[in-house]
């Protein structure tokens, strides 16, 4: 795989899956925009990047607000002339029974897992649409899309919407040139998941148990999948939800 002279835009790229996305692009010599809403780990990403030797820049970014998103796109626009590559990959989560959230848990979730891609989707497309060389988008999910998730409805819900939303932008996209995949993770070793680990052990020694491969991914297991869908390998394949989840579940 080779990146170079390409532009990738990697949503949450400050922090784990991301933050491994993000790496791994630019070992493959993209030049790699950061789009966090924390600025710290977002600009200490950008910065080790740039030891590697790519280039690289951070844009702060909520992308729960469809003006940023707009902007963001702008800036990486004026700065770079093109966009080859989206990885819609920031998210939040709490986990809690659904019958204790409030409906401003709701709002939070859905206003980031959800609406946030679909902003960043739409600032972005208006521009890759407009290049001959099309592109390539990368989306989030979870397995909780396909299978559900005990403590996360509201968290799954906002994973099924990215998961059906990725089928029909791929669908509308595909004249442009662009394709439009999602991967599903199963459980990963990031700061997400590590929350998880810590209010909920017992629960996690059970997911361990119940994965074939008998352990969580790492994020650059996931880094892999979302870079090798972004890449030319990829060329036909899109619409697509690939889990990489150690066997968890198999559908
Ligand atoms: N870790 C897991 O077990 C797991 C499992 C399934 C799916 N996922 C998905 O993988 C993706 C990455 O998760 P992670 O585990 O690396 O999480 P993480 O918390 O380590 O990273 C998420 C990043 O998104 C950023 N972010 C959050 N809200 C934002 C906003 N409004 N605007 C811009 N940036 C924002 C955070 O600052 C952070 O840098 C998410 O879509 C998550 O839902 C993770």
């Amino acid at each position: 795989m080779d990146f170079t002279g390409k532009i990738a835009v990697v949503t949450g790229g400050g922090s784990g899956i991301g933050r491994a996305t993000s790496l791994k692009l630019a070992g493959l010599h993209a030049t790699v925009v950061i789009v966090d809403i924390n600025e710290e780990n977002g600009n200490k990403v950008a910065g080790e990047i740039e030891a590697l030797g790519a280039k690289s820049m951070f844009v702060k970014t909520d992308i729960s607000d469809f003006g940023q998103a707009r902007a963001m796109a702008k800036r990486v626009m004026d700065a770079f002339g093109k966009i080859d590559v989206l990885v819609n990959n920031a998210a939040w989560d709490k986990i809690q029974p659904f019958m204790d959230n409030d409906p401003a848990l709701w709002e939070r979730l859905i206003n980031i897992n959800l609406k946030g891609p679909i902003y960043v989707t739409r600032a972005i497309l208006e521009y890759m649409t407009k290049q001959e060389t099309g592109g390539a988008i990368v989306n989030v999910a979870s397995d909780a899309a396909k299978v559900g998730s005990t403590g996360e409805a509201v968290y799954s819900a906002t994973k099924g919407g990215i998961y059906a939303f990725t089928k029909s932008i791929a669908r509308e996209m595909a004249r442009y040139k662009i394709r439009v995949n999602s991967i599903c993770p199963g459980p990963t070793q990031t700061p997400l998941f590590e929350d998880v680990q810590q209010t909920m052990p017992k629960v996690v020694e059970a997911i361990k148990k119940a994965i074939p491969m008998r352990r969580v991914a790492n994020p650059e297991e996931q880094a892999n999948a979302i870079v090798w869908l972004a890449s030319d390998e990829a060329s036909y394949i899109t619409g697509q939800a690939l889990s990489v989840n150690g066997g968890l579940n198999m559908c």
